[in-house]
């Protein structure tokens, strides 16, 4: 590696502490001192005044085609600190020539334990039963109470056979003994498959899916696909879980079927339009909530800043990197 520290990066959003120290021990950063978002204009005034070499910025960065623009030329590099990169305008990052950067393979694992907390969350009424405990109404075990399904035995469907939909099948099924389908853009190798269904059609996945598990990214296919028709082909009860995005969910009508009964129960940790959430979810019982935590574990953050930090450096001594989208 060349002479890191001559790197200069900015970061929109502080990591946390030892990520931080990464950083700061390789190259010559600057990072947003608060705990919220630059908007599009201070993250211009930063990069400017930074002469910044690397952005590193975040999923609820909207990184368009005016605020690539806006860029100073220093700027050769943008690296995004999530898996994500549907915030990103990659043909606007490919016409001004910047390399763009996301952080794959090294949270599937943090985000498919989250996408088993999920399922677990709803399937089991854990929103309810903690409920009951934090308002003292919890008055003994009662053969009735909180009455949930099985995960053990039951038949998943996932949306989305990346590598956090295939961490997810093997959870699902060597923990939970599940039979797992698939929908996905193409059907897997028979060796990454591991023995899922491959469903070439979204509805005949929805069909079988007791749980549904939604792990896609966002696309102009994917966005609003789960819609009152596609809930409609879910069996009745089904548990549905999200971990991608909640641009992939119609909420009026994963609402109006939560309410409904159609759907038993939802674990969903993304939204549309986050940190903003859908008032209806809040109101539901048998909603089972997280703020987008899917790759919050310092083993994960600190593997997603080094990714970054490291292929940042390899970019710049004119190496070629695999974690690199355009
Ligand atoms: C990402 O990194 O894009 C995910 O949202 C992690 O939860």
């Amino acid at each position: 590696m060349t002479d890191g520290k001559a790197c200069r990066i900015l970061l929109t959003r502080a990591l946390p502490a030892p990520v931080m120290d990464l950083f700061h021990r390789a190259a010559t950063c600057a990072a947003n001192p608060e705990d919220r978002g630059w908007d599009r204009d201070e993250i211009l005034r930063h990069a400017h005044a930074h002469a910044a070499e690397a952005l590193v910025v975040m999923a609820m960065d909207r990184i368009d085609a005016g605020l690539i623009e806006g860029l100073p030329a220093s700027v050769r590099v943008i690296a995004t600190y999530s898996v994500g990169h549907d915030h990103i305008d990659l043909e606007a990052a490919r016409s001004r020539g910047l390399a763009v950067l996301s952080t794959p393979d090294v949270l599937s694992d943090a985000v498919a334990d989250l996408g088993i907390l999920l399922l677990l969350g709803a399937a089991r009424r854990a929103r309810e039963g903690m409920q009951m405990l934090y308002d003292g109404a919890w008055t003994g075990w009662s053969p009735t109470q909180l009455i949930g399904r099985d995960l053990s035995g039951g038949r998943l469907g996932i949306v989305g056979m990346g590598r956090i939909g295939r961490a997810i099948a093997r959870r699902a099924r060597n923990g939970f003994g599940m039979a797992v389908h698939y929908h996905n853009r193409s059907r897997l190798s028979p060796e990454a498959e591991d023995g899922a269904a491959f469903h070439p059609r979204l509805d005949d996945l929805l069909a079988v899916s007791d749980f549904l598990m939604l792990a896609a990214p966002v696309t102009p296919e994917t966005r609003g696909m789960l819609d009152a028709r596609a809930i409609g082909l879910l069996p009745a009860g089904a548990v549905v879980a999200n971990v991608s995005r909640g641009d992939l969910v119609d909420d009026e009508a994963l609402i109006a079927a939560l309410a409904g009964g159609r759907v038993m129960a939802a674990g969903l940790d993304v939204f549309r339009g986050e940190p903003d959430i859908h008032p209806g979810y809040l109101a539901l019982p048998n909603v089972f909530l997280q703020p987008h935590q899917g790759s919050s574990t310092i083993e994960t953050r600190l593997r997603m800043g080094a990714l970054l930090l490291d292929s940042i450096l390899r970019l710049r001594a004119g190496e070629a990197v695999a974690n690199r989208l355009a």
